[in-house]
């Protein structure tokens, strides 16, 4: 995703720093302060969130640094964990030969005593600099009293925290109100908790991060995702000071354009509506002539055709303006790449990190047009829309993309919300005279600029540049 981690710089940089690691680069990057403290990490969550995953991702990234591991397990069996986290990437066979893993699977204690006891001695053995409890369920269960339980965890995992020169990593699996987290939570460094939600069939998982001591935190909730080979891939929205306004310059195809809109920039959102009843071409041959007069390889993902469709769709909108053959084609097999996504498949969240990740697996997108947004948009609930919306636009931001969003217009509302976050709109409208169609006019507006209607004169004649530059385009190739 935006600076997915390149494995080699990410190691070297993991191996520059002086402290622990929690081996996912954006929590470094952001949160390693909170190491120094050699901290007491809780991760919670609930069955299958992957707690046990993020516990080891953290182990593992320690262990491979050199730092002695303990892993404690009441229940975990050894061969299927080393197994699953192999699968993820993580050799925790390697570091248990280099010394720096242990796992220790421990009987259930009957009191906190008995477990002091042995813990204090694996301690003493092992002497760790990171030490981990998957889960703490058992202990938190030890006696029935509410109050002596708080003083004896407080205690006990205080104590814990304090013998070890390192950090502590307790997993606690939540089921509902079932355990009381807030006393560990209390003493708690770091507050990690695992969110998986299933909308659609579909899981889709997010960290929440809800502590972290003597560090601000301004994002509280992360998609994330565990991918074969990688284990976990967060997807943080950008921070905002990173995202530069201005990238390079495009130029418009057709004199009105230039003349109500200027110029515009890659890194822009432009947002194009029509009436759901008349599917207008100008909407399609508009952005394609911006991407074909600019040179820019486009992807196009379609929510409602598959991707021949589409490119049949765009070849009769360029047939229109008289603009056939086959160097047409072969212009459009040039810079257009077509995908399809059924977005009833997918969770919002999903959705936009399955579309990020197309544009991340081709090679030097300029433009991304998805259509039609308006069938998403009536999938989701408004609020949830825009901050996902928001946060996919900045991200194409960064990676320095067009984006382009064509729907039809479904409500006012809807509209609000897109042209809220759009640099550009073109919202394109069909002219009727003595009731008879006459034309396509269009409201546009840019950021910066006060709003102007193409009449469907002017609009004629744009579609006239565009077609007469395009076939010099074409045909003296
Ligand atoms: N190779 C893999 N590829 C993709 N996802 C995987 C892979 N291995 C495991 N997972 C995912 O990780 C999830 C389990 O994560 P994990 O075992 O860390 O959860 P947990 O919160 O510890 O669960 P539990 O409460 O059962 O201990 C599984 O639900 C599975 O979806
Ligand atoms: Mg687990």
């Amino acid at each position: 995703m935006i600076k997915f981690l390149n494995e080699y710089s990410y190691t070297i940089w993991l191996g520059l720093l002086k402290d622990y690691v929690f081996g996912i680069e954006w929590l470094d990057k952001n949160f390693s302060s909170v190491l120094k403290l050699k901290p007491l990490i809780l991760i919670a969550g609930c069955p299958g969130s992957g707690k046990t995953v993020l516990a080891c991702t953290i182990s593992y990234a320690n262990a491979l640094r050199g730092r002695k591991v303990l892993y404690i397990t009441f229940h975990e069996s050894k061969e299927k964990l080393f197994k699953i986290m192999s699968d993820l990437g993580m050799n925790l066979n390697d570091v248990e030969v280099r010394g720096t893993f242990n796992f220790v699977k421990i009987p259930i204690p009957l009191s906190i005593d008995n477990l002091s006891d042995t813990i204090f001695k694996l301690i003493s053995k092992y002497s760790p600099e990171v030490v981990v409890f998957d889960t703490i369920n058992p202990i938190m269960t030890i006696t029935k009293d509410e109050s002596v339980r708080r003083v004896l965890l407080q205690n006990f995992f205080y104590g814990l925290s304090e013998s070890i020169n390192g950090m502590t990593i307790l997993v606690a699996e939540s089921i509902g109100e079932d355990i009381n987290l807030s006393n560990i939570e209390f003493i708690a460094d770091v507050v990690f908790i695992l969110k998986q939600r299933i909308s659609k069939g579909l899981i889709s998982r997010s960290l929440m991060i809800k502590k972290i001591r003597g560090v601000e935190v301004s994002v509280a909730e992360i998609p994330f995702r565990i991918c074969s080979n990688l284990g976990i891939v967060l997807y943080p929205p950008p921070i905002l000071e990173e995202v530069s306004p201005e990238y390079e310059e495009l130029e418009l195809p057709c004199e009105v354009l230039k003349k109500v809109v200027g110029h515009i920039h890659k890194s822009m959102y432009i947002y194009i509506t029509y009436p759901p009843d008349a599917r207008l071409p100008h909407a399609t041959i508009i952005p394609l002539s911006v991407a074909l007069h600019n040179n820019l390889k486009v992807l196009v993902i379609s929510y409602i055709y598959p991707p021949d469709v589409v490119k049949a769709q765009l070849l009769r909108a360029l047939g229109l303006i008289e603009l056939k053959g086959k160097e047409v084609e072969e212009l459009i097999d040039k810079y257009i790449v077509v995908k399809s996504i059924n977005p009833t498949a997918y969770s919002l969240d999903e959705l936009y990190i399955h579309e990020l990740r197309l544009v991340d697996s081709l090679e030097d997108v300029d433009v991304v047009v998805i259509h039609d947004v308006g069938l998403v948009a009536r999938l989701s609930n408004a609020s949830e829309y825009l901050s996902k919306l928001y946060n996919q636009l900045n991200y194409l931001r960064l990676k320095r993309v067009l984006t382009v969003r064509l729907g039809s217009y479904v409500s006012d509302e809807l509209y609000r919300l897109n042209a809220l976050l759009s640099s550009t709109v073109l919202r394109f409208e069909p002219v009727f005279r003595d009731g008879k169609f006459v034309g396509v006019q269009a409201y546009v507006w840019r950021r910066g600029t006060t709003p102007y209607i193409i009449t469907s004169e002017e609009l004629s004649r744009c579609l006239e540049e565009i077609a007469e530059n395009l076939r010099r385009k074409c045909f003296s190739r």
